[in-house]
């Protein structure tokens, strides 16, 4: 009987593990949390962006919930949706956070996702999904949205404001680099006129 137990422990212990290995070679994405420092990085610039104290913060990719929790306790009215993939991180996360009530988690991808009622977006991902990311959000996005990303940033846009650990970054969607002199030093490379 302790036997079959013992078996069934590890099988779940395995089957969790594996399932976190699917998800993350489907995403390009591992479920690593943020850390609170840098998760009130993310909290610091969303202020400088004056959300308004009910906005609705979708956060595409919750993981465990350690960021939407620092969200919750610095945003006590705001509507928090988490998209999460990876089923143990997402079952973890609603265990966790079951209390708060204005936090609301998903397990969707959030490629799949409507968000146009959005006030602002957090993300904490990887390199791989950023470009078809910025599609999504040029899609859904009021002008003007806050977008604040952690660690991995968009390469064709430009922040508005970067975190003061330098590893969050704040655009104001859609953010477009001007790149008018990016274009202008190309032609004079390419015809060597000023
Ligand atoms: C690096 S973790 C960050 C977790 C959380 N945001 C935090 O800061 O603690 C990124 C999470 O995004 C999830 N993810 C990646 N792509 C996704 C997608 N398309 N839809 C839903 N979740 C996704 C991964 O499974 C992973 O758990």
């Amino acid at each position: 009987m302790i036997d079959l137990a013992k078996y069934a422990a590890l099988a779940l212990v395995m089957a969790g593990c594996l399932s976190l290995l699917i998800t993350q070679l489907r995403t390009g994405v591992p479920a690593m949390s943020s850390s609170r420092k840098e998760a009130l990085q993310v909290v610091a610039l969303l202020k400088a962006a004056g959300l308004a104290e009910d906005a609705v913060i979708y956060e595409l990719g919750s993981g465990w919930g350690a960021m939407a929790s620092v969200l919750a306790e610095s945003f006590p009215q705001a509507r928090i949706r988490g998209f999460e993939l990876s089923p143990l991180p997402y079952w973890i996360s609603r265990l966790r956070l079951r209390r708060h009530p204005h936090i609301r988690l998903m397990r969707q991808d959030f490629f799949r996702a409507d968000l146009t009622d959005a006030d602002a977006v957090v993300s904490y991902l990887m390199i791989r999904p950023m470009p078809k990311l910025g599609l999504l959000l040029d899609r859904d996005l009021k002008p003007g949205t806050p977008v604040v990303s952690l660690a991995f940033w968009f390469r064709d846009r430009q922040p508005e404001a970067v975190g003061r650990a330098g590893t969050a970054a704040l655009y104001r969607w859609p953010a477009r680099a001007d790149t008018t002199q990016l274009e202008e030093t190309a032609r004079v490379e390419e015809t060597g006129r000023a």
